[in-house]
């Protein structure tokens, strides 16, 4: 059930049956040459839509820009600021736990974020702390990283190993291919050079663009295919459905 398309009578409706949102974040970023720069939205969004097909469960807008200054040295890319986003995810939890929702279960599509998010769970249980929360239900924020799930390492260990890489991975590249096929097909590419993409630190933008010439780190995502993403997003899903289920039951 996605936010977007509901009315607020189904909003209401769905806080008698449950507090719990899905909340995809990501990144609008280059990912190389043969990735979309909506890779790091696209992907959290693919599974929670999964997720929903199999639960009666609410997906919040996905929070589509994200903390990527490092990537500013390529066209189309739009970073906040780490203060920035700490505040956009705070405003949205904040807004949404005004109506009830008490349980956010964050998929992240973008390493770059967790900082900033885990700064922004301590803001939002500062504030309760701090006698700023009313009366209202105590909120629990939970961050998941679908990238770092073992069953997306298990498929990336037995398939490629180090080529996955640590940006524009085979992974993510593969599964935004298999949302989009068309769109995939376009950007393709048979092969990159070099090969691997080099490793190294991450600093500034200028810096990035030195270091990691055509967008990618470490990895060979001509490597990813539809079928592969499929195999991902099937697999995390069943994962994060497990997790998910977790949470709304914990303390
Ligand atoms: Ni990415």
């Amino acid at each position: 059930m996605r936010l977007q398309l509901c009315t607020w009578l189904d909003v209401e409706a769905y806080l008698k049956r449950s507090s719990g949102i899905i909340m995809p974040i990501g990144s609008t970023e280059q990912h190389g040459p043969t990735g979309f720069i909506g890779t790091d939205a696209i992907c959290p969004e693919l599974i929670a839509a999964a997720m929903a097909e199999k639960l009666d469960v609410m997906i919040a807008p996905t929070i589509n820009v994200g903390m990527a200054q490092h990537h500013l040295g390529f066209p189309g890319s739009i970073a906040l600021r780490p203060t920035t986003l700490i505040a956009v995810i705070c405003d949205h939890v904040k807004s949404l736990a005004r109506h009830g929702f008490d349980r956010f279960f964050f998929i992240n599509g973008h390493g770059g974020n967790t900082p900033s998010m885990h700064a922004a769970f301590s803001e939002i249980y500062a504030e309760k702390s701090f006698g700023g929360g009313g009366d209202g239900p105590s909120v629990r924020c939970e961050l998941h990283n679908w990238w770092k799930m073992p069953s997306v390492k298990k498929i990336t260990d037995e398939e490629f190993k180090d080529a996955e890489g640590f940006h524009a991975t085979v992974s993510e590249v593969a599964l935004t291919y298999h949302g989009y096929p068309e769109d995939g097909d376009r950007v393709k590419l048979d092969t990159l050079d070099p090969t691997l993409a080099p490793v190294g630190p991450i600093f500034d933008a200028d810096d990035f663009r030195a270091r990691f010439p055509d967008g990618r780190i470490g990895s060979d995502p001509t490597l990813a295919t539809p079928e592969l993403g499929k195999r991902f997003l099937e697999a995390v899903t069943v994962e994060m459905i497990e997790d998910y289920n977790k949470f709304l039951a914990a303390d």
